[in-house]
C-alpha cells in the first residue's frame, strides 16, 4: 500500500481516537474563555484565577546561586528523591506544623508539580471505578476533572455556601470515599469557620473517609473568620489530606509546585502515581520553593493588605450598581481568596454572559456553570477574581463590567 493510502485510511475508519471516556470529562473552561479573549486583546479579564506578583527576589538569587553550583547542590541536574528533596520537606513540616499547626501524626509529606498534580494524583490512588467523592457545591471544576479521570464519579451537594455538615452526611453512600472542602472558598470567596471544617473531619473519620481539604488561599483570609485547617485537629492525620499550593501567595503559578500532607498508608501509592508521572518534582524548582518559603507570611502580608483594597472596590462597585436598580446580588460577603460569586437576574445562561461581556463590553468573568452552579431555573451566577488588576484597572474593568450588565439585564431577549 502506498503511504497516501495509508493516510487516506487513516484519515477514515481507521483513525486512532482518544478514549470514549474522554466524553465524561468536565471540558476545560479557561481555554474556552481565552478564545474568546483573543478577539479582545484590549479586554481586561477578571476571570483567571491568578495574583498579579512575582515571587520574592530571594527566589531569583536561590535559583541563579544553584544554577552556578554555589550553595552545594551539584546533583541538581539528576532525578531526586520521588517525594521531594529532603530540605524542602523539612521547610514544609515546618510551615505545616508551625505556621499551619498542623497535626502531622501519621502523615507523610508530597512535593508535586502543583496542587492541581496532588489532587490528581490522590483521585488515581483513592478510588476504584464508580467510587463517589462528595463536593460542596460550588466545586472547583478539576477537583472534578480529576475524579473523572480516575474513573470516580463526582458527587455535587448543594449544601450552601458554607457547607451544612448534616447535608454532606446525607450525600454518603456505600461507595463514597471522600468528601472535599476547599477554604477559603474558590469561586465564592467564603473563608469556612474552622468549627464547621472539624465537623466535616469528625464526619469523616466516623464514615471512613478521607477528608481532602484544598489549601491553595489559606495566606487569603481578609475578614473576621480565620482559616482554621482541619489538620489541626490532633488524631485527623489518618484520614484528613491537606493541600498547598506556591502558585497564589507566592505568585508562583508558572513555577508548578505544591505539597500535600497525606495519610501515611497512602504513600505506597502516590509513589507509584509520582514514579510514572514524574520520577521526583523538578529540583531547580524546589530551591526556588524553598527561597519562596523562607519569606513567609512577612513578605504575603502587605500583599494581602493591597488585595483588600481591591476587595473593597469590588463590593463598592456591586452596591453603588444595585442602588441603581441593576438585579444583581452577591449571595455571600466574600471575606478570603480573591474572588466574589456575582448572582445575576436573568433568564441568559451564565456562559453567554460571559462570551458578550468578553466580545461587546471588553471584561471577563468566568460563568457559574464552570462550578457547578445555575444552568436552571435561578438566576446566573459569575465569578469575579480581583487578583489581576491593580486598582485603576480594576476599576475601569468593574465600570466595563456593571455597563455591560445594565445592558444585558435590561434586555434578557438579546
Ligand atoms: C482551589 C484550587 N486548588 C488548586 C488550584 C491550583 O493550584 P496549583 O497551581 O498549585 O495547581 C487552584 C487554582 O485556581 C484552586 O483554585
Amino acid at each position: 500500500m502506498d503511504p497516501q493510502a495509508i493516510g487516506s485510511a487513516r484519515s477514515q475508519a481507521l483513525r486512532p481516537m482518544p478514549a470514549r471516556r474522554l466524553a465524561g470529562v468536565l471540558e476545560p473552561v479557561i481555554p474556552k474563555v481565552g478564545a474568546w479573549l483573543r478577539q479582545r486583546p484590549e479586554a481586561l479579564s477578571l476571570a483567571q484565577g491568578m495574583v498579579n506578583w512575582g515571587p520574592p527576589l530571594a527566589v531569583a538569587e536561590a535559583v541563579r546561586a544553584a544554577l552556578a553550583g554555589g550553595d552545594g547542590s551539584a546533583s541538581l541536574h539528576g532525578y531526586g528523591p520521588m517525594e521531594g528533596d529532603g530540605e524542602l520537606l523539612e521547610a514544609v513540616r515546618r510551615e505545616l506544623q508551625g505556621h499551619q499547626g498542623l497535626d502531622l501524626d501519621g502523615t507523610a509529606l508530597l512535593v508535586t508539580a502543583g496542587s492541581n498534580m496532588a489532587f490528581n494524583a490522590i483521585a488515581q490512588v483513592i478510588l476504584d471505578p464508580g467510587d463517589e467523592v462528595i463536593l460542596p457545591l460550588p466545586w472547583y471544576f478539576n477537583h472534578v476533572m480529576a475524579i473523572q479521570l480516575a474513573a470516580g464519579v463526582p458527587v455535587g451537594v448543594q449544601a450552601g455556601l458554607v457547607p451544612d455538615p448534616d447535608r454532606l452526611a446525607a450525600a454518603i453512600t456505600p461507595r463514597t470515599r471522600a468528601i472535599v472542602t476547599v477554604s477559603p472558598t474558590n469561586p465564592s470567596g467564603v473563608v469556612i469557620p474552622g468549627e464547621v471544617l472539624a465537623a466535616i473531619n469528625r464526619l469523616c473519620a466516623e464514615r471512613g473517609l478521607f477528608h481532602i481539604s484544598d489549601e491553595a488561599y489559606a495566606a487569603f483570609v481578609h475578614g473576621s473568620v480565620p482559616h482554621q485547617p482541619p489538620g489541626q485537629i490532633r488524631g485527623s492525620g489518618g484520614h484528613t489530606i491537606t493541600l498547598h499550593s506556591l502558585s497564589k501567595a507566592y505568585g508562583m503559578a508558572g513555577w508548578r509546585l505544591g505539597h500535600a500532607a497525606v495519610p501515611r498508608q497512602l504513600l505506597a501509592g502516590l509513589a507509584q502515581v509520582q514514579d510514572t508521572v514524574m520520577i521526583c518534582p523538578p529540583r531547580i524548582t524546589q530551591r526556588a520553593a524553598l527561597a519562596a518559603l523562607a519569606a513567609g507570611p512577612e513578605w504575603i502580608a502587605p500583599r494581602m493588605a493591597g488585595l483588600e483594597e481591591r476587595r473593597r472596590l469590588v463590593l463598592e462597585a456591586v452596591a453603588l450598581a444595585q442602588s441603581r436598580g441593576l438585579p444583581i446580588t452577591l449571595p455571600i460577603v466574600p471575606d478570603g481568596a480573591f474572588y466574589a460569586l456575582l448572582s445575576c437576574a436573568t433568564p441568559l445562561a451564565g456562559e453567554t454572559l460571559v462570551e458578550r461581556l468578553v466580545l461587546d463590553h471588553g471584561v471577563a468573568a468566568l460563568p457559574g456553570e464552570a462550578f457547578g452552579l445555575g444552568g436552571g431555573e435561578g438566576p446566573s451566577l459569575l465569578r469575579l477574581s480581583y487578583g489581576m488588576l491593580e486598582p485603576p484597572l480594576l476599576r475601569e474593568a468593574l465600570d466595563r463590567l456593571m455597563g455591560g450588565l445594565e445592558e444585558l439585564l435590561g434586555s434578557p431577549t438579546r
